[in-house]
């Protein structure tokens, strides 16, 4: 059976794990702990710092992507199936970079800017508090916070996609893999 390119599977597993500490990461540290707390700053230093590299990893999926032969579609499926596991694929790139990007925003625009292990990286939002009525660090953080649960709710039907094709009888999950 046809597999992903080797550095596609490596790079969905290391991104998978990076996603799960990012959400448990984000909620804890904005809900669970203390305001103001030393444990609060070094969970956002290790979200930010996570985040910078989710975008480098992310940029080398999608060069990983566009210049290796990717498995076709399971033959079992239906028109319909295929179009869906298509835009849900599709989503799982779309949404990773809109949260992230926004994220970026976020953490420019409320003039924390964004740090990769103490290293400064490039700010590409100016320090701003208000625009046309909206304060910009709020807005964001509620955008970046939505989409990060929707991203969530599309990789749990993401994996609910290859256990119904594993209980139909084809193993998706080999072309993933590493055994
Ligand atoms: C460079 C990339 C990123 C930056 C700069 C960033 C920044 C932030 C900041 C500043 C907050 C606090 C928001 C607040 O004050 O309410 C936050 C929260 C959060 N982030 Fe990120 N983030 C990044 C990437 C991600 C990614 C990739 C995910 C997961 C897919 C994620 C998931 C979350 C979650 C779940 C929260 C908590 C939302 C809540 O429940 O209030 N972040 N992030
Ligand atoms: C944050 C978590 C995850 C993200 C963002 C994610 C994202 C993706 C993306 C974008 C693809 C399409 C690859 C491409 O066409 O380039 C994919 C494929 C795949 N993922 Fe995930 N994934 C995640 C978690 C998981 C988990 C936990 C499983 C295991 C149940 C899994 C199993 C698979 C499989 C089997 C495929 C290949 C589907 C096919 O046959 O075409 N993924 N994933």
């Amino acid at each position: 059976m046809e597999r992903y390119s080797f550095s596609a599977r490596v790079l969905h597993w290391l991104m998978a794990a990076s996603f799960l500490f990012m959400w448990v990461c984000g909620y804890a540290m904005t809900t669970l702990v203390a305001d103001d707390s030393a444990l609060e700053e070094m969970l956002f230093f290790l979200h930010i710092s996570t985040g910078v590299t989710l975008l480098f990893l992310f940029c080398l999926r999608v060069v990983a992507r566009v210049t290796s032969s990717v498995p076709a579609p399971l033959e079992a499926l239906t028109g319909w199936e295929k179009t869906l596991s298509h835009l849900g694929h599709l989503a799982l790139y779309a949404l990773p970079f809109a949260i992230i990007f926004i994220g970026w925003a976020e953490s420019d625009f409320g003039g924390h800017g964004v740090t990769f292990f103490g290293l400064s990286m490039p700010k590409l939002f100016p320090t701003m508090e208000t625009l046309w009525g909206f304060n910009l660090e709020t807005t964001t953080a509620n955008i970046h916070k939505w989409l990060a649960y929707t991203m969530l709710a599309v990789v749990v039907a993401h994996i609910a996609a290859v256990v119904k094709h594993r209980v139909e009888g084809h193993d998706v999950l080999h072309r993933m893999s590493f055994k």
